[in-house]
């Protein structure tokens, strides 16, 4: 029996306004859901493909966004690159989690923990070097 265990709905007030950022991240975004799905279905075989197909695409999303914040020179770069690091070891944790014995339970919190992650600090903290951001 399928349960939602966590979806985010992508909001306008989420856009940087800037394409070669807000495409990779609206990807995560739907990532994140599509890993919600199988999980809440219980298939965390699935589970475990989809926080890989996760963990490389924010790395890439990340490297990219950081070498743009390097160039702005926005002042907050090391806190925001501190926070990618965390969201990839919860990513990772939630990765393992789904292949050893997972306790439905550990495999919800941890979703949680990484839904909120990128909600709070990555989507939402992305919002404080908008306006560093060159218009396209
Ligand atoms: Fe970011």
């Amino acid at each position: 029996m399928a349960s939602k265990i966590g979806f985010v709905e992508w909001q306008d007030s989420f856009e940087l306004g800037y394409q070669p950022l807000d495409d990779s991240r609206r990807f995560l975004v739907e990532s994140l859901n599509d890993l919600s799905r199988a999980l809440g279905d219980g298939d965390y075989s699935e589970g475990g493909r989809l926080s890989l197909r996760f963990i490389n695409a924010a790395r890439r999303h990340f490297a990219r966004e950081e070498d743009i914040l390097e160039v702005i020179e926005f002042p907050g770069r090391e806190d925001h690159k501190a926070h990618h690091g965390k969201l990839i070891t919860i990513a990772k944790n939630l990765e393992k989690l789904c292949q050893d014995h997972p306790d439905p339970e550990d495999v919800n919190r941890g979703f949680l923990e990484l839904m909120n992650m990128l909600l709070d600090d990555v989507i939402q903290g992305d919002q404080d070097f908008r306006d560093y951001l060159p218009r396209d």
